[in-house]
């Protein structure tokens, strides 16, 4: 038995037959629908469903319960009941196409004991688009890919920045100090992904990253300095300690070329000198906020931080439909656990 689907914005159908997710359907029928990790990890592939409903096996991870209430679904888990119409949840974003190509190293310097600045070089005749917030997909051979987000608003000379925690027993970053030298020639796919800024959307900002999630979160804000029509900007950056914040000075001396910016390091392992803000984000900005209905949100860490993040907004009266993010997956993406 199968299932007949739209996507609404574009008229497109296809059918999902009983062992099908909705993603897998539409990749055979050759209809694209936003995607990247297919196991229910990241959001990407979020729709809203605007007529009928569709059930998993297992509830994803990077949808919460509160999202599936008001009519979102991840389409590479979701099952349909019946027929359905969908919308992709990134409808309207205009994103460059993705390219293969090589791109061959330039630096690799520690930001701290375990995060590590790479620098990669794409060939000078590509010409290389991405929106801030995007990330790029290395192709290691025989492993599969590992996904990074730019950490610089635009390609500077095809030039591109990185923040790479190592991760222990990782495939690709656990190299990344030792093998993979100056020279180095990788396999990469450009540019990749939905997470980026919405200039349409005219709200006051919040970013809240954990980790080296603030990697797009600092493309994006990169993108805006100076930029006469920056709404208000807050960010909330969780790390565990002071030796952490790699980001901290830079940040700070963007308070007069972002508007109204409100930078919050929060730290969970601080030592007994920190003066700042300790714990987690999102304690943080419960501390801060009694309600949150006016702002948009631009959410980047670990699928506990964006769940958990995307939980309390909502409970403070953030609307879906304004909440953006990006989560790692672990196996997937090479990032940590949690700041
Ligand atoms: Fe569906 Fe990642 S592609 S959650």
């Amino acid at each position: 038995m199968s299932h007949r689907i739209v996507v609404s914005d574009t008229n497109e159908a296809f059918d999902v037959s009983s062992h099908e997710t909705i993603l897998d359907a539409a990749l055979r029928a050759g209809i694209k629908l936003p995607h990247e990790c297919t196991f229910g990890g990241c959001g990407t592939c979020r729709i809203k469903v605007q007529e009928g409903s569709a059930h998993y096996d297992e509830f994803p991870m990077a949808l919460t319960e509160e999202e599936a209430a008001q009519g979102y679904a991840l389409a590479c888990q979701a099952r349909p009941d019946g027929d359905m119409v969908i919308t992709p949840a990134s409808k309207g974003l205009e994103l460059p196409d993705p390219v293969r190509t090589h791109a061959e190293v330039r630096a690799v310097e520690p930001l701290t004991a375990d995060i590590s600045r790479l620098v990669l070089q794409l060939p000078e005749d590509l010409d290389c688009e991405y929106r801030p917030g995007q990330h790029m997909n290395i192709l290691l051979k025989g492993v599969g890919e590992r996904s990074f987000s730019m950490a610089s608003a635009y390609p500077f000379g095809n030039e591109v920045e990185f923040h790479i925690r190592r991760v222990p027993g990782g495939y690709f970053t656990q190299d990344l100090s030792g093998s993979l030298a100056t020279g180095s020639l990788l396999d990469v796919e450009i540019p990749r992904g939905t997470f980026c800024y919405h200039p349409d959307d005219y709200r006051p900002m919040m970013f809240v990253a954990t980790g080296t999630g603030l990697a797009p979160i600092r493309a994006i804000l990169e993108s805006l300095l100076d930029d006469e029509d920056c709404p208000p900007v807050s960010l909330y950056w969780g790390m565990r300690t002071e030796a952490d914040l790699y980001a901290r000075e830079e940040l700070e001396s963007w308070a007069d070329r972002l508007y109204e910016f409100n930078f919050v390091p929060v730290l969970s392992q601080a030592s007994d000198v920190w003066r700042g803000r300790r714990g987690h984000v999102q304690q943080a900005i419960a501390q801060d906020f009694d309600e949150v209905s006016e702002f948009s949100f631009y959410l980047c860490g670990s699928p506990g931080m964006v769940t958990d993040t995307k939980r309390l907004l909502l409970g403070l009266g953030a609307e879906l439909d304004y909440i953006y993010s990006d989560s790692f997956t672990f196996h997937h993406r090479e990032h940590p656990v949690e700041a």
